[in-house]
């Protein structure tokens, strides 16, 4: 890993009109993401966590502007992204892929496998057409699959063989960085785990960096280097996996952390059930987005929204129990703060 991050993204934000009456006219809108800043860096993977609806899809696609980004930076080696003309942006999207939950919606259905891979070789002038051939074979055998595939249809193939596929595709150009949106979710539970496998392998072999992105925290606890947790648009925390899995310090976290099976069954497990619902990202609540939920709301929670700031080295969090404004917080909560570093 190097100094320079692979990836900065700064006060990422966006946000969709909500259009009423007959005229179409803007009401409202919908703060899908807001103000989400961090870092990736070379070689690392980087897991993006949080319930259904908290963002994490919109931030993936406005980091390779499949969406455009209502405001912020997107840095890529070095290079603001946001600004790039169609034809830049074509050659930027050679080094940054993104793999799909729902492999199936994203392989046309009327092409064989063998065009859907030489899709991408030819966007971007990749390989002469004998070339194509050998480069799809290649890559259908680094993804597990034979090479008769490459003249069957996406139906013919099972979820994990899709997936296998959608892998493929975005590999087959050598990328840098691959956006992998909930890749394993739509996929049988004993088949989850050969597709992270796979993936982990990958990332290894072509040292590839991957944002990880999932509504589950133990599917991103094995691959992620980091975790960054989402709440209503928002990174609430981000830390090293292990410290992170150790001391959480968001009491969202906590309760995600909860809700995963523990595998040692001696150790009991307190399940912390958040009361009340995610609140809608069109009408966030004041101060702290996870106030209405939290079982530890102090005053000052439904007044000021907490910044996300380093409690210890490399351990963010924006929660007012670990802020100025909160550090006179009850003792009983300072299980939640862990040792200062
Ligand atoms: N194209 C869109 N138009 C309007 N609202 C959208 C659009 N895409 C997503 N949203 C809303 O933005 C929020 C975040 O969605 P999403 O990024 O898909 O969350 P996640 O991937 O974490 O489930 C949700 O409230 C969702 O309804
Ligand atoms: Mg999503």
């Amino acid at each position: 890993m190097t100094d320079q991050p692979l990836l900065k993204v700064t006060n990422l934000k966006k946000y969709f009109p909500i259009k009423g009456g007959i005229l179409g006219r803007p009401v409202g809108e919908v703060k899908a993401v807001d103000d989400v800043s961090f870092d990736v860096f070379e070689g690392e993977v980087l897991g993006i966590v949080g319930e259904s609806g908290c963002g994490k899809s919109t931030t993936g696609k406005a980091l390779l502007r499949l969406i455009e980004p209502t405001a912020g930076g997107v840095h890529f080696q070095g290079k603001d992204i946001t600004t790039l003309g169609t034809d830049e942006m074509r050659k930027v999207r050679r080094d940054m892929q993104i793999i799909f939950q729902d492999p199936y919606a994203s392989l046309n259905p009327r092409h064989n496998i063998g065009k859907i891979l030489s899709e991408p070789l030819l966007v971007h002038g990749l390989a002469e057409k004998k070339e194509r051939t050998e480069k799809v074979h290649e890559i259908l055998r680094i993804v597990g699959l034979p090479p008769e595939a490459a003249d069957r249809y996406p139906h013919q193939f099972s979820g994990g063989q899709r997936q296998r596929i959608g892998i493929a595709r975005a590999l087959i150009v050598r990328p840098k960085l691959i956006i992998c949106d909930e890749p394993v979710s739509a996929l049988d539970v004993s088949i989850q785990s050969q597709i992270l496998n796979l993936m982990e392998d990958l990332q290894e072999e072509f040292g590839l960096t991957y944002v990880f992105i999932a509504h589950d925290l133990s599917v991103v606890k094995h691959i992620s280097d980091r975790i960054a947790v989402m709440y209503l648009g928002k990174i609430v925390e981000l830390a090293d996996r292990d410290d992170l899995y150790d001391r959480p310090l968001h009491p969202y976290t906590e309760s995600l952390m909860s809700a995963v099976p523990e595998p040692d069954p001696d150790v009991k497990k307190e399940r912390i059930v958040l009361e009340g619902d995610v609140p809608s990202p069109s009408d966030p609540p004041p101060g702290c987005p996870f106030h209405n939920r939290c079982p530890y709301v102090m005053d000052v929670c439904r007044e000021k929204v907490p910044a996300l700031e380093a409690v210890h080295v490399n351990h963010y969090a924006a929660c007012h129990l670990h802020t100025e404004e909160g550090g006179d917080a009850d003792a009983s909560i300072n299980h939640l703060k862990g040792e200062k570093a």
